[in-house]
């Protein structure tokens, strides 16, 4: 019996030296130490012994049972410390390392043209005004002067949500809007988004647009001329030549286009001007009085001018980017150039 149970210390104390967590531990102190353990079973068969034997033995066990309970007792706290250890390392956050830099935001480069468009016209007494993107029939085309059925609708292809909503094919709904809300004087600048179904290297499904609205008692083709001319000069450079080609537009009339010399070869022709030397940037003219029919103004007393223009177009040309599709496709190496 002696010899069983030095054995079973020797064994033991083997075991839990080869032991490194603390659940395999537990175990093993249950099965050798706990109620039902392999000591307890040697200390229960004590009482078949004789007496002196039994003293003796008694004596053994319960020193092995001492030794064994601070073997294991030493070794989880071995294991605990070195779990700390670990747990310790594992948190280690190096103060001395260089912090991590979130990246700074910067405005679309569509957004930075809007605004020096926005102060361009700021500067010349002009107010802002905006409207939705989704717009009725009635703003976007007929009080216009686009009626259903007009061969005149054929100009933009629209997009329809039904008969009577229609995603604004252009900014100049927000004329109306404005001048039904208020009495001349007016003067407004109206930037936003407006959707045609059209997609290619110069067109885009969504694109923007600037409006300007001036109208008051003696507003004439005289002041269309004087605006436009000083926002050119002011945003492309004085030395900047343009000029105003009659055009037509449904709610403007007399209807002109403003071009400038062309940005990429000064005037000589290249593939940018289509060898012309001149570069459409806007469409403008005197508000056509049907319209003040539409928002109680006095066409005898009133009178103003219109324009618009696409501010991709303007950006395109002020920062020579040769493509449209390059504004959209969120590539930061494009964007951050700006
Ligand atoms: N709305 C016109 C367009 O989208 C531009 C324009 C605005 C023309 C105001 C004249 C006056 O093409």
């Amino acid at each position: 019996m002696k010899e069983q149970l030095e054995k079973l210390r020797e064994a033991t104390i083997e075991l839990i030296s080869g032991l490194s967590d603390e659940k395999a531990l537990n175990d093993a102190r249950t099965r050798i130490l706990g109620r039902k353990g392999q000591l307890t079973g040697f200390l229960r068969g004590l009482k078949d012994l004789d007496p002196e034997e039994r003293a003796r033995m008694g004596q053994l066990a319960n020193q092995i049972k001492i030794d064994l309970e601070q073997s294991f007792d030493r070794m989880e706290t071995a294991i605990r410390e070195r779990m700390e250890e670990q747990r310790l390392a594992a948190e280690f956050v190096d103060v001395t390392l260089p912090g991590r830099r979130s990246p700074i935001g910067r405005s679309h480069i569509l957004h930075r043209v809007t605004d020096e468009l926005i102060d361009v016209f700021a500067g010349l007494g002009f107010q802002l005004a905006e409207g939705p993107e989704v717009e009725l029939d009635y703003y976007n085309f007929e009080a216009l002067n686009i009626p259903r059925d007009h061969p005149a609708r054929d100009m933009q292809d629209t997009f329809y949500f039904s008969d009577n909503v229609v995603l604004r094919t252009h900014t100049s709904p927000v004329q109306i809007r404005t001048m039904e809300k208020q009495q001349p004087p007016v003067r407004v600048i109206c930037p936003g988004k407006v959707y045609r179904r059209d997609a290619d290297i110069t067109h885009s499904p969504m694109f923007m647009q600037i409006e300007g609205l001036w109208v008051d008692r003696g507003i004439s083709f005289a002041d269309l001329k004087g605006v436009l001319t000083a926002f050119v000069q002011e945003y492309f450079g004085k030395d900047v030549g343009l000029r105003f080609r009659p055009s037509f537009f449904p709610f403007t009339e007399p209807s002109a286009e403003v071009d400038i010399r062309c940005v990429i070869c000064g005037g000589e022709g290249c593939r940018t001007c289509s060898q012309t030397g001149w570069l459409e940037i806007l469409g403008s003219g005197m508000v056509d009085p049907v319209l003040y029919g539409f928002v109680n103004y006095d066409p005898s007393v009133y009178t103003g001018f219109a324009f618009g223009m696409g501010i991709e177009r303007v950006a395109m040309l002020k920062y020579r980017i040769p493509d449209i599709r390059a504004f959209y496709e969120n590539d930061v190496r494009f964007l951050n150039q700006f």
